[in-house]
């Protein structure tokens, strides 16, 4: 019966990657997420609605087809998730107020997911602009200096830039 036990467990640790501990790896940091997956996918959310005012005038932007709309409810659907990537126990900071920002990050994305599969184009553009607050948020506390030094400059055509 023991050695039953033992083969079991073996067999089960051999399933799981032989290790113990958690199957899944984490390969970016914090800064890396942000930089390679959060920034650029914000962007793409936050850069398909809005006002663009150029030489020749004012621009409003908006998806005009069924693949641009669901590439800005794809865009949300990667931040949303990447809220959950931030709980990873090697990326979050405390068990606190950074569960709670990335959470309103997570809940703020959803809200965003809604807007484009509604296809609303006003709705996209006022839940983006609460999506960006919450990236705020966790900056303000866990890297102020880049809200300070303003190298995360929000896209002109987000309503609310603090
Ligand atoms: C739960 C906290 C949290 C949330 C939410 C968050 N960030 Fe960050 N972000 C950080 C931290 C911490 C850093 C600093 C990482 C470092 O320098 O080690 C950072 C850094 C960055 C950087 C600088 C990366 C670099 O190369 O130095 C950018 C750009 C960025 N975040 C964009 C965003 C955007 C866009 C969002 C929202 C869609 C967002 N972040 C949401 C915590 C957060």
């Amino acid at each position: 019966m023991r050695v039953f036990f033992v083969v079991a467990i073996a067999l089960f640790s051999a399933a799981c990657g032989g290790a113990s501990g958690p199957p899944y790896k984490p390969v970016a940091d914090v800064k890396m997420l942000m930089a390679s997956i959060m920034d650029p996918i914000a962007d793409q959310y936050w850069g398909a609605v809005g006002t663009v005012i150029d030489d020749t005038g004012e621009h409003e932007l908006a998806p005009k087809t069924a693949e641009e709309w669901d590439a800005v409810r794809n865009a949300a659907v990667i931040v949303a998730e990447s809220g959950n990537l931030l709980m990873m126990p090697s990326r979050a900071k405390d068990g606190g107020e950074w569960m709670r920002a990335a959470r309103r990050l997570i809940e703020t994305a959803e809200a965003c997911i809604r807007a484009a599969e509604a296809r609303d184009k006003t709705a996209v553009f006022d839940r983006g602009a609460e999506m960006y607050d919450a990236c705020v948020n966790c900056h303000v506390k866990y890297s102020p200096e880049i809200v300070n030094a303003s190298k995360e400059q929000p896209p002109a055509r987000t309503p609310k830039q603090p």
